[in-house]
């Protein structure tokens, strides 16, 4: 079932990434060989990806990260190459933008667009999943690679779906008292707290957004129904709480989802 001398080159280029990665690169090695290893038959030359990748790519230890999950979702195995390589796909600054990181915008360049394999890793890429693959690899803790913005247009208008308007009044009454989270007041809010603005422009302000009631400070003065348990009783909230049933919290994603993101330069960096 096994083809052995795959198993060999699979290790051999994993030696730097065991050291880098641990333990998560050791298990998802196993996850990625027993996929492979339990694939159903599709067609064998369609069912590899030959992948050219620059070092520092390789070296990052992203597509370790990322080529197991590849796999498991898509049956299809990605053999890398070195840059310049006769591959059906390259990664590097040619193409059409994926990620940004290590000071570069890292593209994809397809060289077999009829090849059944790489149509399913380049659609992979583009997910939305594909996407938050990349942005969840992390070097010691870090985010290294942050999605490009076509990713964040086709989840626009799509994800939430709740009421806006409502969501601009409960941003204003309920989160107002801490964040600008209008731009007509931009002197309301407290200078520490970031403004919705700010936050809007974080890749990952969705998933933020999203859990914000666990996110310190605001399980101390927050209950959203059916979701939080009620404060405990000797610890009462300290301020007029938060309180907001499931649907105005959809409201108020919606209305943040609508919001033009500050314009931050510089990738920013938060806790
Ligand atoms: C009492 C003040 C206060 C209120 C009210 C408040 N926040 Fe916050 N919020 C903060 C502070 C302070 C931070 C920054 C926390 C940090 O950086 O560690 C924050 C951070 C956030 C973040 C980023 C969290 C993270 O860790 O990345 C989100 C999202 C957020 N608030 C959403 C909301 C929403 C939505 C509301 C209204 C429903 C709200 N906040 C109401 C004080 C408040």
């Amino acid at each position: 079932m096994f083809p052995p001398t795959f198993v060999c080159v699979f290790v051999d280029r994993t030696n730097a990434a065991f050291l880098a990665l641990g333990m998560r690169t050791i298990l998802s090695m196993v996850i990625f060989c027993f996929a492979v290893g339990i694939a159903p038959t599709v067609k064998a030359d369609e069912r590899t990806v030959r992948l050219a990748a620059p070092n520092e790519l390789v070296e990052s230890g992203l597509l370790k990260f990322l080529l197991p999950r590849v796999s498991l979702k898509t049956q299809v195995r990605v053999e890398i190459l070195d840059p310049g390589s006769d591959a059906d796909v390259a990664l590097g600054s040619e193409g059409r933008p994926l990620f940004e990181g290590l000071g570069e915008t890292w593209s994809i360049q397809i060289a077999s667009p009829n090849h059944a394999g790489t149509q399913k890793f380049e659609d992979w890429l583009m997910s939305e999943v594909g996407q938050r693959t990349v942005t969840d690899f992390k070097i010691d803790g870090v985010q290294v690679f942050s999605a490009v913005s076509f990713s964040e247009e086709t989840n626009e208008g799509t994800a939430f779906e709740g009421d806006a308007a409502l969501g601009l009044k409960l941003s204003v009454s309920h989160c107002g008292r801490c964040h600008v989270s209008v731009s007509d007041q931009p002197m309301l809010g407290i200078g520490s707290t970031p403004s919705f603005f700010v936050l809007r422009a974080l890749d990952d302000w969705d998933i933020r957004f999203q859990t914000f009631y666990a996110l310190n400070p605001h399980p101390a003065f927050t209950q959203i129904k059916d979701v939080t348990e009620p404060f405990h009783a000797e610890r009462p909230s300290p301020i007029v709480p938060i309180e907001l049933t499931l649907e105005e919290f959809d409201a108020i994603l919606s209305y943040v989802s609508a919001l033009e993101p500050a314009d931050l330069g510089a990738p920013l960096k938060t806790q």
